[in-house]
């Protein structure tokens, strides 16, 4: 059995309370038969997760933080935990994003305590990995995402979490590995997973592609083996393109 798939949107530092009616605009095209086939999830900035839970539960679309602080509360200026994204409405938070990772200096070990607590709050944690454009040059980028798997993903066996490839120089340049690239990548990332988990747990995890999905390229990278969905930036700002990307799997 494979994985439902998920698209994940990813809004990143973009959208205020007007933003929030795209949600609700989603919600109309998001039709029972395409609900059948996938999930649909926006990670909106924190600031619109509470204005946003009505609209989205109305529409089925699950909703999700970008990040969250590795602990439950205490004092940490301008932080969220897991638990406080869970009760503002979301049941999912992306970790371990590159931008997080190389602009906040966000190392393995704390992207695990990240999905390792948004675990304990019964949030499902989506964790980035990923090569730069110079390891991919320099011919390591399995060799660093098997690292980045082993070391950023939670102790504890889940099949629960879901794990995002997104090469670094492939996020909102327009420019995407080639199939033949995600493939193989996708199929090592199954492996490292299976090796480190077992197979019953490691082939129901959903391996998500992510950087420079659009509606053009949606179908061929979905359709590929160990591909179970997206999780897109640029694309999730408009409810149009993000549907067309889902309708992929129709
Ligand atoms: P992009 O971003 O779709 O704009 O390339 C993807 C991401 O950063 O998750």
């Amino acid at each position: 059995m494979t994985p439902h798939p998920l698209i994940a949107g990813n809004w990143k530092m973009n959208g205020l309370r007007a933003s929030l009616a795209e949600i609700a605009q989603l919600g109309a095209l998001y039709q029972p038969s395409l609900q059948q086939k996938t999930e649909l999830l926006i990670c909106p900035p924190a600031t619109l997760l509470i204005g946003a839970q009505e609209i989205a539960a109305r529409a089925k679309i699950a909703l999700g933080g970008q990040n969250c602080h590795f602990l439950e509360y205490g004092p940490h200026t301008g932080d969220l935990s897991a638990l406080m994204l869970k009760d503002a409405g979301a049941s999912y938070v992306i970790v371990g994003h590159s931008e997080r990772r190389h602009g906040h200096q966000e190392t393995d070990a704390v992207v695990q305590a990240k999905a390792e607590a948004a675990l304990k709050a019964g949030v499902t944690p989506i964790i980035c990995v990923g090569e730069t454009g110079a390891q991919r040059q320099a011919g390591v980028a399995l060799a660093v995402v098997e690292e980045q798997i082993k070391a950023s993903l939670p102790a504890e066996e889940s099949s629960t979490i879901v794990v995002a490839y997104e090469p670094v120089w492939a996020i909102g340049t327009g420019v995407t590995p080639t199939l033949e690239e995600i493939a193989e990548l996708h199929a090592f990332a199954r492996d490292t997973l299976n090796r480190l988990f077992g197979s019953v747990v490691g082939d129901n995890i959903r391996l998500l592609y992510g950087g420079s999905v659009s509606p053009a390229n949606a179908k061929d990278i979905l359709m590929l083996k160990n591909v179970n969905g997206a999780l897109v930036g640029g694309a999730s700002l408009k409810a149009e393109d993000f549907i067309a990307i889902a309708r992929a799997y129709l």
